[in-house]
């Protein structure tokens, strides 16, 4: 796990936390009654929410980090600091593999991950721990 998050001020962190932590009450989650929220901050210093969307069609159903960074990226964030994710269990989920993958997408292997449990306490990790040997946009490169 990484241990320090460069250039995340604790202003920052903590706007983004108690962000990610309210965006919980957004979930619409009927079918896991599993609430995610996530907030991102953005280079230009904005936060972004989002929040697990689920539906009828179980697999139809969209987790909280993928409504977060479309979110961001439709409102045309590009650039991006770091990201909070905010569960209700103890120890903290991680990011599933879908998300891990279209994270990796707008960030570099440096970018932090706090996740938070339900009690408010974070694990700290990147993008490039969750999804080494990726397959991104640089391999479009050549
Ligand atoms: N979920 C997320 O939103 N993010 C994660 O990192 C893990 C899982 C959602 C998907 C589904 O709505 C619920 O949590 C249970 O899997």
């Amino acid at each position: 796990m990484a241990s320090t998050a460069d250039h995340l001020s604790a202003q920052e962190l903590e706007t983004l936390s108690s962000k990610a932590i309210a965006a919980k009450a957004t979930a619409y989650c009927p079918y896991s009654k599993f609430r995610v929220g996530a907030c991102i901050l953005t280079q230009s210093g904005e936060y972004v929410q989002g929040a697990n969307v689920e539906n009828a069609s179980y697999p139809v159903g969209t987790c909280a980090e993928r409504v977060a960074f479309g979110n961001a990226i439709v409102a045309g964030h590009r650039e991006f600091k770091a990201i909070a994710v905010a569960t209700d269990i103890k120890p903290a989920a991680s990011p599933c593999g879908m998300c891990r993958q279209f994270m990796s997408e707008f960030t570099t292997p440096s970018f932090p991950i706090f996740m938070y449990d339900g009690e408010g306490n974070y694990s700290l990790t990147t993008m490039g721990e969750l999804l080494p040997h990726s397959f991104g946009p640089k391999d479009f490169s050549h």
